[in-house]
């Protein structure tokens, strides 16, 4: 199969004096002083039910960005049945069309609508311009491209003929709908999760976060203009619980690609199993859920190198990445070092709003995460076993700013530790350089979450030994890096235990949750 070779779209720099700079500070003025009224996208039309919720900056949370209109339960099933008439016609469709369309996608977002997908998550998740752009540019835009050649390689993959029997497998779509769930803190994710499933010929109902509506807009609107048919994705907000029930006790759900919070997936998996026999097919179950992501240190790292892995891993994005790091294990004989070089770290970052392009770290996403951040800085501020070496003020008078904020605790089960607080909070537990071996153990008994990990170390066989001890706690794992950052057709992202069902966003491992393979033998 020839398609169009899959390059990492690459990243611009946004140097002062640049276009893009220009650009993309143009449309955030333009879109920060204009309203936008969202409508759900059910069947090619735009529906708007009069009932609205508000959005407003992360950073600026007194300001408007406009409203959306929220579903009902009947616009639901439309929107479902909708899908289910353009089914057929989509999943006949020759692949190469498909795959043409999410390829124009691509090439869209890399071109017209980059500075516009920029500006919105921007605005919506409150991401600098950085972050915005290895988001919504080039990581939605990597999706795109490396799915259409998994798609090819999935093709390809074709069992042995003789000539008396000519077997051939077609990757045919699942029989029904798939439903995407979408989180707020990447926009890539959000649209990933319905075009995956449509490169492969399925149709999708799509939910995005309320938080991320704005910004989800602008990839509805790339869809459509790529030529994405009517009803094949459509875009419905509103009642989570409402939508989630709709589409899971309908006869031809046919699977569920999320990415959210460990609690909703396993309440929708436990429906659906309750659900389990009103369903034509069984429904494909795909979730990337929580973390608690680690780094840790051997006595033979560079203090310098796990430091700023340490201040990278966990305050870029304001620590709103599934993989960024919140807890770390650091031996005795490095801390003073790993301490000194961190803390002047973290000081060094400005905190602000996402347009001043000098500001590092931004506002978390909502009053209810601030709330959250903000009741564990208070109680480390109290109890005996932490303590806060920098960071731990806050202020919601603008916007929803917490402080990256470094805890050092003596107990290594602090509720820091193991708790997910999805936010600019890492905690640091500093071991006996001779307990090495007992800290690995550890860290592998109080993994519940098994997403992303890192181990530094310049001894061999202390990283040999690591990588395999901690084999179980994160389904990406990185020697002598920070644990986030996973490049699409690089870095195959996704994790095990608590972190979701590891099909690898951005892999044929995934694509293949979305066709149900039909073998045909053919004998002459
Ligand atoms: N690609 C993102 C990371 O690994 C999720 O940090």
């Amino acid at each position: 199969f020839h398609v169009p070779p899959a390059v990492n779209e690459p990243i611009k720099s946004y140097a002062p004096g640049s276009p893009e700079r220009e650009e993309v500070l143009n449309t955030y003025k333009e879109l920060y002083n204009s309203t936008v009224e969202v409508p759900c996208y059910i069947n090619g039309k735009e529906v708007k039910t009069g009932d609205t919720a508000t959005m407003h900056p992360p950073h600026d949370h007194k300001h408007t960005l406009g409203t959306y209109h929220k579903a009902t339960r009947e616009n639901v099933e439309e929107a479902i049945e909708g899908s289910l008439k353009a089914r057929q016609e989509w999943a006949d469709l020759p692949w190469e069309q498909r795959a043409a369309v999410f390829l124009r996608a691509a090439e869209l977002i890399a071109g017209p609508y980059r500075a516009k997908i920029n500006a919105a998550t921007m605005l919506a998740q409150s991401k600098t311009i950085f972050q915005a752009e290895i988001d919504s540019a080039c990581e939605l835009i990597d999706f795109l491209r490396f799915n259409v050649e998994y798609m090819t390689q999935i093709f390809d993959d074709q069992p042995e003929s003789t000539s008396e029997a000519w077997n051939r497998v077609e990757y045919r779509p699942l029989e029904g709908f798939v439903y995407a769930i979408t989180p707020f803190n990447f926009t890539a994710i959000a649209g990933n999760l319905p075009a995956s499933a449509a490169l492969m010929g399925n149709v999708a109902l799509w939910k995005p976060s309320d938080s991320q509506v704005y910004s989800a807009q602008v990839v509805m609107e790339v869809f459509k203009e790529a030529g994405v048919p009517d009803g094949v994705i459509n875009m419905v907000m509103g009642d989570p619980v409402m939508i989630s029930d709709v589409a899971i006790s309908h006869p031809d759900f046919t699977g569920l690609h999320f990415t959210g919070s460990t609690n909703v997936f396993q309440d929708l998996w436990k429906t659906i199993g309750n659900n389990i026999h009103t369903y034509k097919t069984y429904p494909r179950i795909v979730g990337e859920t929580g973390g608690k992501d680690f780094i840790m240190a051997h006595k033979s790292a560079d203090a310098k190198q796990v430091a700023t892995a340490i201040a990278r891993g966990a305050f870029e994005f304001q620590g709103q990445k599934c993989s960024a790091c919140s807890r770390c294990y650091i031996p005795k004989s490095l801390w003073a070092d790993v301490k000194k070089y961190l803390v002047e770290d973290v000081k060094s970052f400005k905190m602000g709003s996402p347009e001043d392009m000098g500001n590092f770290v931004t506002a978390v996403i909502h009053e209810g995460s601030f709330d959250k951040l903000a009741s564990y800085i208070d109680k480390a501020k109290e109890d005996k076993d932490a303590e806060i070496i920098v960071g731990g003020n806050y202020d919601k008078s603008k916007g929803w700013f917490v402080e990256p904020t470094v805890i050092v605790t003596d107990n290594p089960k602090y509720t820091t530790m193991q708790t997910e607080l999805f936010g600019p909070v890492v905690t640091i537990y500093v071991y006996e350089d001779e307990e090495f071996d007992d800290t690995l153990k550890l860290v592998d008994e109080t993994s519940i979450y098994a997403l992303t990990g890192s181990i530094f170390s310049t001894d061999r066989h202390a990283a040999a030994h690591a990588t395999k001890a901690l084999q179980n706690c994160a389904g990406n794992f990185y020697i002598n890096d920070k644990c986030t950052g996973a490049v699409v057709g690089q870095q195959p992202f996704g994790g095990a235990r608590a972190s979701g069902t590891n099909d690898k966003a951005g892999s044929k491992l995934n694509l293949l949750r979305w066709v149900s393979p039909r073998l045909i033998k053919e004998t002459f």
